[in-house]
Protein backbone atom coordinates (compact mmCIF):
# COMPACT_ATOMS: atom_id res chain seq x y z
CA UNK A 1 0.00 0.00 0.00
CA UNK A 2 1.43 3.08 -0.90
CA UNK A 3 2.07 5.55 1.95
CA UNK A 4 1.21 9.53 0.87
CA UNK A 5 2.47 12.39 2.57
CA UNK A 6 4.16 15.80 2.23
CA UNK A 7 7.78 17.06 2.29
CA UNK A 8 9.35 20.47 1.90
CA UNK A 9 11.70 21.21 -1.03
CA UNK A 10 14.79 20.90 1.03
CA UNK A 11 13.53 18.35 3.66
CA UNK A 12 16.82 16.24 4.06
CA UNK A 13 17.03 12.83 2.51
CA UNK A 14 14.79 13.77 -0.05
CA UNK A 15 15.24 11.59 -3.01
CA UNK A 16 12.15 10.37 -5.00
CA UNK A 17 12.96 8.69 -8.49
CA UNK A 18 10.36 10.54 -9.80
CA UNK A 19 9.55 14.47 -9.53
CA UNK A 20 6.78 15.62 -11.10
CA UNK A 21 5.75 19.14 -11.75
CA UNK A 22 2.26 20.24 -12.50
CA UNK A 23 2.44 23.18 -14.84
CA UNK A 24 -0.04 25.46 -16.32
CA UNK A 25 -0.88 25.75 -19.73
CA UNK A 26 1.52 28.49 -21.67
CA UNK A 27 3.67 28.33 -18.88
CA UNK A 28 7.41 27.94 -18.61
CA UNK A 29 9.00 25.74 -15.72
CA UNK A 30 11.18 27.60 -13.28
CA UNK A 31 14.27 26.21 -12.55
CA UNK A 32 13.95 22.30 -13.86
CA UNK A 33 16.78 22.97 -16.06
CA UNK A 34 17.59 24.02 -19.73
CA UNK A 35 15.41 20.61 -21.17
CA UNK A 36 12.47 21.49 -18.91
CA UNK A 37 12.28 24.74 -20.52
CA UNK A 38 13.20 23.70 -24.44
CA UNK A 39 10.40 20.88 -24.30
CA UNK A 40 7.82 23.59 -23.44
CA UNK A 41 9.50 26.16 -25.61
CA UNK A 42 10.00 24.33 -28.52
CA UNK A 43 5.96 23.31 -28.42
CA UNK A 44 6.40 19.78 -27.54
CA UNK A 45 4.65 20.51 -23.76
CA UNK A 46 1.87 22.79 -23.90
CA UNK A 47 0.20 22.28 -20.37
CA UNK A 48 -3.28 20.96 -20.90
CA UNK A 49 -4.35 18.67 -19.06
CA UNK A 50 -3.12 15.54 -18.79
CA UNK A 51 -0.72 16.00 -20.82
CA UNK A 52 2.61 14.56 -19.39
CA UNK A 53 6.44 15.03 -20.81
CA UNK A 54 9.31 12.47 -19.21
CA UNK A 55 12.71 13.97 -18.99
CA UNK A 56 15.90 12.83 -17.63
CA UNK A 57 18.78 14.17 -15.62
CA UNK A 58 17.19 17.74 -14.89
CA UNK A 59 16.33 18.55 -11.35
CA UNK A 60 18.55 17.86 -8.15
CA UNK A 61 17.13 15.83 -5.79
CA UNK A 62 15.53 13.06 -8.26
CA UNK A 63 16.69 11.58 -11.39
CA UNK A 64 13.54 11.29 -13.85
CA UNK A 65 11.15 15.08 -14.04
CA UNK A 66 7.70 14.69 -14.98
CA UNK A 67 6.17 17.85 -16.59
CA UNK A 68 2.10 16.93 -16.19
CA UNK A 69 0.09 19.50 -17.58
CA UNK A 70 -3.53 21.20 -15.51
CA UNK A 71 -4.58 23.40 -18.55
CA UNK A 72 -5.34 27.29 -18.06
CA UNK A 73 -4.29 28.71 -14.72
CA UNK A 74 -7.51 30.17 -14.72
CA UNK A 75 -9.59 27.09 -15.22
CA UNK A 76 -7.59 24.80 -12.58
CA UNK A 77 -10.00 23.14 -10.22
CA UNK A 78 -9.30 20.83 -7.88
CA UNK A 79 -10.67 18.12 -9.79
CA UNK A 80 -7.54 18.85 -12.06
CA UNK A 81 -5.11 18.68 -9.23
CA UNK A 82 -7.18 15.00 -8.19
CA UNK A 83 -6.12 13.61 -12.09
CA UNK A 84 -2.70 15.22 -12.12
CA UNK A 85 -1.96 13.24 -9.15
CA UNK A 86 -3.13 10.21 -10.02
CA UNK A 87 -1.64 10.33 -13.51
CA UNK A 88 1.90 11.17 -12.11
CA UNK A 89 1.02 7.64 -9.53
CA UNK A 90 0.23 5.99 -12.60
CA UNK A 91 3.30 6.46 -14.59
CA UNK A 92 5.61 6.39 -10.87
CA UNK A 93 4.05 2.49 -11.42
CA UNK A 94 4.22 1.86 -14.73
CA UNK A 95 7.81 2.52 -14.81
CA UNK A 96 8.27 0.49 -11.79
CA UNK A 97 9.55 3.17 -9.37
CA UNK A 98 9.22 3.21 -6.01
CA UNK A 99 9.25 7.02 -4.79
CA UNK A 100 7.40 10.21 -6.67
CA UNK A 101 6.65 13.16 -5.64
CA UNK A 102 4.53 15.86 -6.73
CA UNK A 103 5.01 19.66 -6.98
CA UNK A 104 2.06 22.04 -7.47
CA UNK A 105 1.41 25.14 -8.99
CA UNK A 106 0.68 27.74 -6.64
CA UNK A 107 -2.75 28.51 -6.93
CA UNK A 108 -4.66 31.96 -5.73
CA UNK A 109 -7.70 30.41 -4.91
CA UNK A 110 -6.96 26.79 -3.99
CA UNK A 111 -5.57 26.44 -0.13
CA UNK A 112 -2.84 23.96 0.29
CA UNK A 113 -4.33 21.59 2.38
CA UNK A 114 -7.50 20.94 -0.16
CA UNK A 115 -4.75 21.18 -2.57
CA UNK A 116 -2.48 18.12 -0.60
CA UNK A 117 -5.96 16.58 -0.02
CA UNK A 118 -7.12 16.51 -3.84
CA UNK A 119 -3.53 15.16 -4.12
CA UNK A 120 -3.48 12.25 -1.87
CA UNK A 121 -7.03 11.33 -3.47
CA UNK A 122 -5.80 11.25 -6.83
CA UNK A 123 -2.86 9.47 -6.18
CA UNK A 124 -4.30 6.65 -3.82
CA UNK A 125 -7.81 6.26 -6.47
CA UNK A 126 -5.54 6.44 -9.22
CA UNK A 127 -3.41 3.34 -7.90
CA UNK A 128 -6.42 1.39 -6.75
CA UNK A 129 -7.13 -1.75 -8.60
CA UNK A 130 -9.56 -5.10 -8.00
CA UNK A 131 -7.09 -7.82 -8.63
CA UNK A 132 -7.30 -10.25 -5.93
CA UNK A 133 -9.72 -12.97 -7.99
CA UNK A 134 -6.73 -12.90 -10.38
CA UNK A 135 -3.99 -15.56 -9.93
CA UNK A 136 -1.25 -13.67 -11.49
CA UNK A 137 -1.41 -9.47 -11.00
CA UNK A 138 1.23 -7.11 -11.98
CA UNK A 139 2.40 -6.70 -8.31
CA UNK A 140 4.52 -4.03 -8.64
CA UNK A 141 3.37 -1.18 -5.80
CA UNK A 142 4.45 2.62 -5.36
CA UNK A 143 6.08 2.35 -1.94
CA UNK A 144 5.36 6.71 -1.66
CA UNK A 145 4.07 9.59 -3.27
CA UNK A 146 5.17 13.11 -1.86
CA UNK A 147 3.36 15.94 -2.12
CA UNK A 148 6.31 19.26 -2.42
CA UNK A 149 5.15 21.61 -0.40
CA UNK A 150 7.02 25.28 0.53
CA UNK A 151 8.35 24.87 4.04
CA UNK A 152 5.54 27.35 5.37
CA UNK A 153 2.98 25.40 4.44
CA UNK A 154 4.21 22.52 5.14
CA UNK A 155 2.02 21.64 8.03
CA UNK A 156 -1.08 22.00 6.25
CA UNK A 157 0.02 19.80 3.37
CA UNK A 158 0.06 16.95 5.62
CA UNK A 159 -2.91 17.67 7.02
CA UNK A 160 -4.73 17.82 4.00
CA UNK A 161 -2.72 14.66 2.65
CA UNK A 162 -3.82 12.62 6.06
CA UNK A 163 -7.50 13.73 5.46
CA UNK A 164 -6.93 12.95 1.91
CA UNK A 165 -6.04 9.44 2.70
CA UNK A 166 -8.50 8.42 4.90
CA UNK A 167 -11.05 9.63 2.32
CA UNK A 168 -9.46 7.62 0.02
CA UNK A 169 -9.55 4.56 2.02
CA UNK A 170 -12.95 5.03 2.61
CA UNK A 171 -13.70 5.08 -1.30
CA UNK A 172 -11.55 2.15 -1.97
CA UNK A 173 -13.11 -0.15 0.73
CA UNK A 174 -16.43 1.27 -1.32
CA UNK A 175 -15.07 0.28 -4.32
CA UNK A 176 -13.88 -3.05 -3.19
CA UNK A 177 -17.25 -3.95 -1.94
CA UNK A 178 -18.87 -3.28 -5.56
CA UNK A 179 -16.55 -4.89 -7.05
CA UNK A 180 -17.34 -8.22 -5.22
CA UNK A 181 -19.46 -10.60 -7.17
CA UNK A 182 -22.76 -11.06 -6.09
CA UNK A 183 -21.88 -14.93 -5.06
CA UNK A 184 -19.05 -13.20 -2.76
CA UNK A 185 -20.71 -9.44 -1.25
CA UNK A 186 -24.07 -11.27 -0.13
CA UNK A 187 -25.99 -9.67 2.50
CA UNK A 188 -24.15 -11.48 5.13
CA UNK A 189 -20.90 -10.27 3.69
CA UNK A 190 -21.86 -6.55 4.15
CA UNK A 191 -22.82 -7.07 7.48
CA UNK A 192 -19.59 -8.77 8.25
CA UNK A 193 -17.89 -5.92 6.81
CA UNK A 194 -19.68 -3.31 8.79
CA UNK A 195 -19.08 -5.28 11.72
CA UNK A 196 -15.44 -4.97 11.29
CA UNK A 197 -15.59 -1.11 11.19
CA UNK A 198 -17.32 -1.18 14.41
CA UNK A 199 -14.92 -3.25 15.60
CA UNK A 200 -12.07 -1.25 14.31
CA UNK A 201 -13.26 2.41 15.10
CA UNK A 202 -15.65 1.32 18.14
CA UNK A 203 -19.11 1.86 16.84
CA UNK A 204 -21.91 0.23 17.45
CA UNK A 205 -22.86 -2.55 15.11
CA UNK A 206 -26.47 -4.47 14.63
CA UNK A 207 -27.97 -6.74 12.43
CA UNK A 208 -31.44 -7.93 11.64
CA UNK A 209 -31.36 -11.30 10.20
CA UNK A 210 -34.61 -12.69 8.28
CA UNK A 211 -36.38 -13.19 11.05
CA UNK A 212 -35.63 -10.01 12.81
CA UNK A 213 -36.55 -7.78 9.58
CA UNK A 214 -39.92 -9.81 9.71
CA UNK A 215 -40.28 -9.42 13.47
CA UNK A 216 -39.44 -5.28 12.65
CA UNK A 217 -42.02 -5.05 10.50
CA UNK A 218 -39.60 -3.83 7.49
CA UNK A 219 -41.90 -5.54 5.20
CA UNK A 220 -40.14 -4.20 2.12
CA UNK A 221 -36.85 -5.54 2.93
CA UNK A 222 -38.33 -9.47 3.65
CA UNK A 223 -40.56 -9.27 0.70
CA UNK A 224 -37.87 -8.65 -2.02
CA UNK A 225 -35.47 -10.59 -0.34
CA UNK A 226 -38.23 -13.39 0.35
CA UNK A 227 -37.04 -15.77 -2.59
CA UNK A 228 -33.26 -16.03 -1.71
CA UNK A 229 -31.82 -18.64 -0.63
CA UNK A 230 -28.66 -15.63 0.69
CA UNK A 231 -30.75 -14.77 3.37
CA UNK A 232 -31.60 -10.49 3.49
CA UNK A 233 -29.74 -8.29 6.11
CA UNK A 234 -30.82 -5.21 7.99
CA UNK A 235 -27.38 -3.51 8.77
CA UNK A 236 -27.81 -0.14 11.63
CA UNK A 237 -24.18 1.08 12.19
CA UNK A 238 -23.85 4.02 14.51
CA UNK A 239 -20.65 5.85 15.06
CA UNK A 240 -21.75 8.61 18.22
CA UNK A 241 -18.99 11.00 18.51
CA UNK A 242 -21.09 14.13 18.37
CA UNK A 243 -22.55 14.42 22.31
CA UNK A 244 -26.45 15.08 22.11
CA UNK A 245 -26.27 16.45 18.92
CA UNK A 246 -29.08 14.70 16.35
CA UNK A 247 -27.34 12.43 14.23
CA UNK A 248 -27.39 12.54 10.32
CA UNK A 249 -28.31 9.38 8.87
CA UNK A 250 -26.80 7.73 6.13
CA UNK A 251 -28.84 4.48 3.99
CA UNK A 252 -27.63 3.17 0.92
CA UNK A 253 -29.48 0.52 -1.28
CA UNK A 254 -27.65 -2.58 -0.86
CA UNK A 255 -29.30 -5.28 -3.88
CA UNK A 256 -26.12 -7.55 -4.10
CA UNK A 257 -27.85 -9.31 -7.39
CA UNK A 258 -31.00 -7.48 -9.22
CA UNK A 259 -32.22 -9.63 -11.40
CA UNK A 260 -35.59 -7.84 -11.76
CA UNK A 261 -37.18 -10.68 -9.99
CA UNK A 262 -40.34 -11.91 -11.39
CA UNK A 263 -40.33 -9.38 -13.95
CA UNK A 264 -37.05 -10.32 -14.77
CA UNK A 265 -34.23 -8.34 -16.88
CA UNK A 266 -32.86 -8.91 -19.78
CA UNK A 267 -30.12 -10.85 -19.67
CA UNK A 268 -27.81 -8.97 -21.68
CA UNK A 269 -25.48 -6.67 -19.44
CA UNK A 270 -27.60 -8.21 -16.34
CA UNK A 271 -23.77 -9.09 -15.21
CA UNK A 272 -23.87 -5.34 -14.07
CA UNK A 273 -26.68 -5.62 -11.52
CA UNK A 274 -23.69 -7.00 -8.54
CA UNK A 275 -23.28 -3.03 -8.89
CA UNK A 276 -26.74 -2.42 -7.42
CA UNK A 277 -25.08 -2.50 -4.14
CA UNK A 278 -23.09 0.37 -4.95
CA UNK A 279 -25.15 3.04 -2.26
CA UNK A 280 -24.68 0.41 0.14
CA UNK A 281 -20.59 0.21 -0.16
CA UNK A 282 -20.59 3.91 -0.04
CA UNK A 283 -22.11 3.90 2.77
CA UNK A 284 -20.26 2.12 4.71
CA UNK A 285 -17.21 3.43 2.72
CA UNK A 286 -18.09 7.02 4.39
CA UNK A 287 -18.16 5.38 7.68
CA UNK A 288 -14.66 3.65 7.38
CA UNK A 289 -13.79 7.25 6.46
CA UNK A 290 -15.43 8.70 9.51
CA UNK A 291 -14.18 6.34 11.98
CA UNK A 292 -10.75 6.96 10.55
CA UNK A 293 -11.19 10.83 11.08
CA UNK A 294 -13.03 10.32 14.17
CA UNK A 295 -15.99 13.26 13.27
CA UNK A 296 -16.71 14.84 16.01
CA UNK A 297 -20.58 13.88 14.80
CA UNK A 298 -23.13 11.39 15.36
CA UNK A 299 -23.48 9.48 12.04
CA UNK A 300 -25.86 6.43 11.69
CA UNK A 301 -25.72 4.41 8.68
CA UNK A 302 -28.57 1.88 7.14
CA UNK A 303 -27.99 -0.54 4.98
CA UNK A 304 -30.80 -2.84 3.39
CA UNK A 305 -29.16 -5.69 1.85
CA UNK A 306 -30.84 -8.74 -0.16
CA UNK A 307 -30.86 -10.02 -3.40
CA UNK A 308 -33.50 -9.52 -5.83
CA UNK A 309 -34.71 -13.11 -7.10
CA UNK A 310 -37.32 -14.74 -8.95
CA UNK A 311 -38.55 -18.01 -7.59
CA UNK A 312 -41.73 -20.18 -6.40
CA UNK A 313 -41.74 -17.73 -2.98
CA UNK A 314 -41.04 -14.74 -5.02
CA UNK A 315 -43.43 -11.79 -4.87
CA UNK A 316 -45.09 -10.76 -7.77
CA UNK A 317 -46.69 -7.77 -9.46
CA UNK A 318 -49.79 -7.21 -7.94
CA UNK A 319 -49.00 -7.90 -4.70
CA UNK A 320 -49.79 -5.27 -2.11
CA UNK A 321 -47.26 -4.91 0.66
CA UNK A 322 -48.09 -3.19 3.74
CA UNK A 323 -44.84 -1.46 4.79
CA UNK A 324 -43.04 -0.64 7.63
CA UNK A 325 -44.29 3.35 8.24
CA UNK A 326 -47.91 1.37 7.45
CA UNK A 327 -48.50 2.79 3.94
CA UNK A 328 -49.85 0.38 1.32
CA UNK A 329 -47.83 -0.07 -1.64
CA UNK A 330 -48.82 -1.87 -4.71
CA UNK A 331 -46.42 -3.64 -6.70
CA UNK A 332 -46.35 -3.02 -10.40
CA UNK A 333 -42.93 -4.03 -11.28
CA UNK A 334 -40.95 -6.37 -9.21
CA UNK A 335 -37.90 -4.74 -10.53
CA UNK A 336 -38.30 -1.83 -9.08
CA UNK A 337 -37.45 -2.91 -5.54
CA UNK A 338 -35.04 -0.51 -4.61
CA UNK A 339 -37.49 1.55 -3.14
CA UNK A 340 -39.20 -1.14 -1.42
CA UNK A 341 -36.28 -1.09 0.68
CA UNK A 342 -35.23 2.38 0.94
CA UNK A 343 -38.65 3.04 1.96
CA UNK A 344 -38.04 1.24 5.24
CA UNK A 345 -35.22 2.02 5.60
CA UNK A 346 -36.43 5.68 5.73
CA UNK A 347 -39.19 4.64 7.87
CA UNK A 348 -36.81 3.33 10.66
CA UNK A 349 -34.84 6.37 10.30
CA UNK A 350 -37.49 8.27 11.86
CA UNK A 351 -36.56 7.27 15.59
CA UNK A 352 -32.87 8.41 15.37
CA UNK A 353 -34.96 11.84 15.41
CA UNK A 354 -32.25 12.86 12.74
CA UNK A 355 -30.86 16.20 11.54
CA UNK A 356 -31.08 14.95 8.07
CA UNK A 357 -31.09 11.82 5.73
CA UNK A 358 -29.58 11.12 2.67
CA UNK A 359 -29.93 7.98 0.93
CA UNK A 360 -28.04 6.86 -2.63
CA UNK A 361 -28.78 4.07 -4.39
CA UNK A 362 -28.29 2.88 -7.92
CA UNK A 363 -31.99 3.26 -8.43
CA UNK A 364 -33.16 4.07 -11.76
CA UNK A 365 -32.38 3.28 -14.98
CA UNK A 366 -33.83 7.10 -16.07
CA UNK A 367 -31.32 8.76 -14.13
CA UNK A 368 -28.41 7.80 -16.54
CA UNK A 369 -30.51 8.57 -19.44
CA UNK A 370 -31.19 12.24 -18.02
CA UNK A 371 -27.16 12.65 -16.48
CA UNK A 372 -25.53 10.23 -18.22
CA UNK A 373 -22.87 9.25 -16.09
CA UNK A 374 -20.99 12.69 -14.97
CA UNK A 375 -23.46 13.59 -12.23
CA UNK A 376 -25.86 11.47 -9.72
CA UNK A 377 -29.28 12.95 -9.26
CA UNK A 378 -30.16 14.92 -6.08
CA UNK A 379 -33.51 15.37 -5.16
CA UNK A 380 -34.91 16.13 -1.85
CA UNK A 381 -37.03 17.71 0.49
CA UNK A 382 -35.04 20.34 2.24
CA UNK A 383 -33.50 22.92 -0.15
CA UNK A 384 -30.57 23.73 2.42
CA UNK A 385 -29.18 20.08 2.54
CA UNK A 386 -29.82 19.77 -1.52
CA UNK A 387 -27.74 22.49 -1.76
CA UNK A 388 -24.98 21.35 0.88
CA UNK A 389 -24.56 18.14 -0.96
CA UNK A 390 -24.62 19.75 -4.33
CA UNK A 391 -21.58 22.07 -3.12
CA UNK A 392 -20.05 19.06 -1.55
CA UNK A 393 -19.97 17.11 -4.77
CA UNK A 394 -18.25 19.56 -6.76
CA UNK A 395 -15.56 19.79 -4.11
CA UNK A 396 -15.32 16.17 -4.27
CA UNK A 397 -15.42 15.98 -8.17
CA UNK A 398 -18.22 13.42 -7.20
CA UNK A 399 -20.92 15.79 -8.93
CA UNK A 400 -24.83 15.33 -7.72
CA UNK A 401 -27.45 17.37 -10.18
CA UNK A 402 -30.95 18.69 -8.93
CA UNK A 403 -33.64 17.22 -9.87
CA UNK A 404 -37.67 18.09 -9.27
CA UNK A 405 -39.85 16.73 -6.95
CA UNK A 406 -42.94 18.33 -8.30
CA UNK A 407 -46.47 17.39 -6.73
CA UNK A 408 -47.53 15.86 -10.11
CA UNK A 409 -44.81 13.09 -9.85
CA UNK A 410 -46.41 12.32 -6.79
CA UNK A 411 -50.00 11.81 -8.26
CA UNK A 412 -47.79 9.69 -10.70
CA UNK A 413 -47.61 6.96 -8.46
CA UNK A 414 -51.08 7.63 -6.77
CA UNK A 415 -52.26 3.92 -6.19
CA UNK A 416 -55.37 1.68 -7.78
CA UNK A 417 -55.83 -0.67 -5.26
CA UNK A 418 -53.26 0.33 -2.53
CA UNK A 419 -51.90 3.98 -1.29
CA UNK A 420 -48.78 4.34 -3.90
CA UNK A 421 -47.61 2.09 -6.54
CA UNK A 422 -43.81 1.47 -7.01
CA UNK A 423 -43.52 2.87 -10.79
CA UNK A 424 -45.34 5.57 -12.71
CA UNK A 425 -44.13 4.28 -15.49
CA UNK A 426 -41.20 5.64 -17.98
CA UNK A 427 -42.08 8.80 -17.90
CA UNK A 428 -39.77 11.09 -15.48
CA UNK A 429 -38.52 7.28 -13.71
CA UNK A 430 -36.14 9.03 -11.76
CA UNK A 431 -38.70 11.46 -10.67
CA UNK A 432 -41.24 9.23 -9.50
CA UNK A 433 -38.98 6.97 -7.79
CA UNK A 434 -37.89 9.99 -5.67
CA UNK A 435 -41.47 11.26 -5.30
CA UNK A 436 -42.00 7.09 -3.85
CA UNK A 437 -39.11 7.51 -1.32
CA UNK A 438 -40.39 11.23 -0.75
CA UNK A 439 -43.32 9.52 1.07
CA UNK A 440 -41.90 7.80 3.85
CA UNK A 441 -39.59 10.89 4.87
CA UNK A 442 -41.16 12.93 7.73
CA UNK A 443 -37.25 14.95 8.42
CA UNK A 444 -35.15 17.05 6.17
CA UNK A 445 -34.01 14.42 3.58
CA UNK A 446 -32.09 14.29 0.16
CA UNK A 447 -31.57 10.90 -2.39
CA UNK A 448 -29.14 10.49 -4.37
CA UNK A 449 -30.14 8.46 -7.36
CA UNK A 450 -26.29 7.00 -8.34
CA UNK A 451 -27.45 4.52 -10.97
CA UNK A 452 -25.14 6.22 -13.60
CA UNK A 453 -22.15 7.46 -11.50
CA UNK A 454 -21.18 4.33 -9.03
CA UNK A 455 -19.42 2.19 -11.54
CA UNK A 456 -18.85 2.43 -15.68
CA UNK A 457 -16.90 0.48 -18.07
CA UNK A 458 -14.23 3.20 -19.10
CA UNK A 459 -12.71 5.04 -15.89
CA UNK A 460 -10.83 8.30 -15.66
CA UNK A 461 -7.66 9.39 -14.31
CA UNK A 462 -8.48 8.26 -10.95
CA UNK A 463 -11.04 5.74 -11.42
CA UNK A 464 -10.79 2.11 -13.77
CA UNK A 465 -13.85 0.31 -14.71
CA UNK A 466 -15.98 -0.67 -12.57
CA UNK A 467 -16.94 0.68 -9.43
CA UNK A 468 -15.80 4.54 -8.80
CA UNK A 469 -16.33 4.45 -5.21
CA UNK A 470 -19.02 7.40 -5.89
CA UNK A 471 -20.26 9.05 -3.91
CA UNK A 472 -19.05 8.07 -0.80
CA UNK A 473 -16.51 11.08 -1.23
CA UNK A 474 -19.34 13.12 -1.44
CA UNK A 475 -20.57 11.73 1.59
CA UNK A 476 -17.43 12.50 3.88
CA UNK A 477 -17.31 16.13 2.71
CA UNK A 478 -20.53 16.84 3.47
CA UNK A 479 -20.23 15.37 7.16
CA UNK A 480 -16.72 17.26 6.99
CA UNK A 481 -18.90 20.44 5.97
CA UNK A 482 -21.27 19.23 9.32
CA UNK A 483 -18.20 19.41 11.84
CA UNK A 484 -17.37 22.98 11.02
N1 LIG B 1 -31.11 -1.34 -10.11
C1 LIG B 1 -32.04 -0.86 -11.06
C2 LIG B 1 -31.66 0.50 -11.63
C3 LIG B 1 -30.48 0.54 -12.54
C4 LIG B 1 -30.67 0.39 -13.90
C5 LIG B 1 -29.23 0.78 -12.06
C6 LIG B 1 -29.58 0.45 -14.74
C7 LIG B 1 -28.14 0.84 -12.90
C8 LIG B 1 -28.34 0.69 -14.25
C9 LIG B 1 -33.42 -0.70 -10.41
O1 LIG B 1 -33.71 -1.62 -9.42
C10 LIG B 1 -34.41 -0.88 -11.51
O2 LIG B 1 -34.48 -1.95 -12.02
N2 LIG B 1 -35.12 0.17 -11.84
C11 LIG B 1 -36.09 0.15 -12.86
C12 LIG B 1 -37.33 0.83 -12.34
C13 LIG B 1 -38.51 0.65 -13.23
C14 LIG B 1 -38.85 -0.81 -13.35
C15 LIG B 1 -39.66 1.43 -12.65
C16 LIG B 1 -35.52 0.89 -14.07
O3 LIG B 1 -34.82 1.89 -13.89
O4 LIG B 1 -35.75 0.43 -15.18
MN1 LIG C 1 -34.50 -3.43 -10.21
ZN1 LIG D 1 -32.11 -2.41 -8.38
Amino acid sequence: MVTIGATGRTTEGFAPDLLAVALCKGESPQDLGEDAAMVVSNGDFSGKVGETALLYDQYGPAPRLLLVGVGERDLVTIEKLRRAAATVARRARTLKLRKAALSLPTLSDTGTREAARATAEGAKLGLYGFVKHKSAADDHELESFWLVADDDALDEASEGAEIGQKVAEGSALARDLANEPSNVATPEYLAGRARGIAEKYDMRCEVLDRAGIEAEGLTGLATVGRSASNEPRFIVLEHRKGGEEAPVVLVGKAVTFDSGGISIKPSAGMEDMKFDMSGGAAVLGAMEAVGALDLPLNVVALVPATENLPGGGAFKPGDVLKMHSGKTVEIVTTDAEGRLILADALSYATRFEPSAVVDCATLTGACVVALGDHASGLMGNDEDLVAELQAAGETTGERAWPLPLFEEYTEQIKGDTADIKNSGGRKGGALTAGAFLKEFADYPWAHLDVAGTAYGKKGNAYTTRGATGAPTRLLVEFLLGRTQ
